[in-house]
């Protein structure tokens, strides 16, 4: 495994630095390949970015969307990640829905997980891959140091074979979609985004590397990880 290659980027323009960081993966992507695969995070933090992001002129039919992770309810509820990507991004940049790969967090959370895996499975295939590579994983910091839907102390940690699963979260008493560390370190690039301001104390011990935290073993095997934080 070549040695992590990681950057750490202070930002005083956080959504037009994002945006613009992947822009450029986009274009070198579609350069090398034809074709930008990105997998967007959830919460509140990414908000700006997409919608700076959207106002990008991108060959959107290029580019698929994937999740990093879902809540597992119907695209129109307020927690839904994808409705926060489909307003601050899709729709503003009229993505064309072939482009874009949902999580349906609205069935049986297992099985969702098994369909999605199947979606990356395929689509992998098409290229030769053994597993799905992005070129793009964009990933936030959560209070306790997870990401994605990667919480302490939870089953889908140990996952070393699928690439998404069905996690189930005591803390939220919830069931939740996640990729998997597997899934995630076969990205050519991985970048978290969040506020520098957040925590700063955790963003520390994980880029530490302290493994207690979940978003502290995000190492892609042989690609580059950022980490752009807003001041
Ligand atoms: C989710 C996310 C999760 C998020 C962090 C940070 O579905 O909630 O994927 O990993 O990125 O919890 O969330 P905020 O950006 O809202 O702080």
């Amino acid at each position: 495994m070549r040695g992590l290659n990681r950057k750490v980027i202070r930002s005083e323009n956080f959504a037009e630095d994002a945006a613009k960081f992947i822009v450029k993966i986009a274009q070198q992507s579609l350069a090398e390949r034809g074709r930008f695969r990105i997998a967007l995070s959830g919460g509140n933090t990414p908000r700006p970015i997409y919608s700076r992001l959207a106002t990008e002129n991108l060959p959107w039919d290029k580019t698929v969307f994937t999740f990093g992770d879902e809540r597992c309810v119907p695209p129109d509820d307020e927690q839904s990640n994808y409705k926060m990507a489909n307003e601050t991004l899709f729709q503003p940049a009229h993505v064309p829905k072939s482009s874009i790969l949902r999580m349906r967090g609205e069935l049986e959370p297992q099985k969702s997980a098994s369909e999605y895996e199947e979606q990356l499975t395929i689509c992998g295939q098409q290229g030769n891959e053994s597993i799905y590579r992005h070129d793009l994983i964009l990933l936030g910091l959560g209070e306790d140091g997870h990401t994605a839907s990667l919480f302490p102390a939870t089953a889908a940690l140990q996952e070393a074979k699928r690439m998404v699963v069905a996690n189930f979260v005591p803390k939220l008493n919830s069931w939740r979609l996640t990729f998997t560390f597997p899934l995630i370190n076969a990205a050519r690039q991985v970048c978290f985004l969040a506020k520098a301001n957040k925590n700063p104390e955790l963003i520390e011990k994980v880029l530490v590397g302290d493994q207690k935290y979940p978003a502290a073993r995000v190492k892609p095997m042989d690609g580059h990880l950022t980490w752009i934080l807003g001041e």
